[in-house]
């Protein structure tokens, strides 16, 4: 079967075409992005009313040039999904609403996606990897243990009690004046930095849940930098590898409680998976290989361009479920909030989707 997919919960506006076998194997036919992040850098972060609007501009174009990379008409499309959340709700409906009318007018099967789900499916479309596995979600917005297992059966095991790990190295990139998206800035900087300078706190180290906390490490840092005031271009390297060693050893600490949490709930996962901007990171990948090499878990991390906001992810998941039946009317709310754990498998309703 083959399935549009369209994304637009946060600044990326993406359409994609993916293909799935009756085996379960995918096959992206096209994956087309447009990030939206000129628009938003004089701001630091992303403003969800510039984003809306970015997306009702581009959404159009974009679909037309994943449908033509695709090589396909509407005709050989069995399937619209579109992310119906959770994320900045101006965009949210902005992509709903196109797939819904493209649904309509070619009579075609709606799919309303979670993105979250879409991020922990994307695994089994680059590895086919076979569920029960857990997943290390970490983004600008979102970061979460997630046991994976199966579609629409999710056990979160951790998450955030704060700031998301993507949200952190933005701050901390905005308070040292380095611009925005900050993950990529601060890494670099890190790279010629020391990071055992700063004597930052490890939030939640220990703790038996598998939680998160940012936000104390970034009030820390802010007042290591205000004692140092005004701070050299060695600082912010200091600074910064300080920063990312912290988090770091937190990502290490969570994800061994995490997958502890799994082994009790699940058994063993048949693998460790990254998902999210944050997976980019090349410290925080080099811990992810330490972790399964001594769990004896194999590593799946998505290439860079699955594991950021992307169409592929959203058409992914509305294979699977469509593959499953599982398929949405046209009246399916946008959702700002939506948790990974209210999804279901739910059985097909005995009626098309119209
Ligand atoms: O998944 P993503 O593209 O978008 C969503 O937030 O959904 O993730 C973007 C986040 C940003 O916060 C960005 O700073 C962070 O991922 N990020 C990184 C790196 N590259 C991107 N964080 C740390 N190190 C990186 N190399
Ligand atoms: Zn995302």
């Amino acid at each position: 079967m083959r399935i549009l997919g369209i994304e637009t919960t946060c600044d990326e506006t993406a359409a994609a075409v993916v293909e799935r076998t009756s085996t379960g194997e995918g096959r992206i036919l096209s994956n087309v992005v447009l990030s939206q992040v000129s628009e938003h850098a004089a701001y630091g972060g992303v403003v969800p009313e510039i984003a809306a609007r970015a997306h009702v501009e581009a959404l159009d174009h974009i679909i037309v040039n994943a449908m033509a990379e695709a090589g396909c008409s509407f005709n050989a499309i069995d399937g619209i999904a579109a992310a119906a959340g959770p994320g900045l709700i101006g965009g949210v409906i902005v992509g709903l609403t196109t797939a819904k009318a493209i649904a309509l007018v070619r009579e075609k099967p709606l799919i309303a996606v979670n993105h979250l789900e879409a991020h922990a499916l994307t695994a089994r479309l680059t590895d086919s990897v076979a569920f029960p596995y857990c997943l290390f979600l970490a983004s600008g917005g979102h970061t979460q243990i997630v046991a994976v297992r199966g579609v629409g059966n999710y056990v979160r095991l951790g998450t955030t009690v704060d700031d998301a790990i993507g949200e952190a190295f933005d701050k901390t990139a905005k308070l040292l004046g380095l611009g925005y998206p900050g993950g990529p800035l601060v890494e670099n900087e890190a790279k010629s930095g020391n990071p055992a300078r700063f004597a930052l706190p490890r939030p939640m180290l220990g703790k038996p849940n598998a939680d998160f906390s940012l936000s104390g490490l970034k009030t820390a840092l802010r007042l290591e930098a205000e004692k140092i005031a005004p701070i050299s271009d060695q600082d912010v390297r200091d600074l910064c590898a300080s920063f990312q060693q912290a988090v770091v050893d937190v990502v290490a600490d969570r994800l061994r409680a995490g997958l502890k949490l799994f082994r009790e709930h699940c058994g063993n996962p048949t693998a460790l998976v990254a998902a999210g901007g944050v997976a980019a990171n090349g410290a925080i990948r080099k811990v992810l290989h330490r972790l399964s090499f001594e769990g004896g878990t194999l590593l799946v991390v998505p290439p860079a361009a699955l594991c950021t906001d992307n169409g592929a992810m959203i058409a992914w998941a509305g294979a699977e479920r469509l593959a499953l039946g599982l398929v949405d009317t046209l009246d399916t709310p946008p959702h700002a909030r939506w948790p990974l754990s209210d999804l279901v498998g739910r059985p097909a309703p005995a009626r098309k989707a119209v």
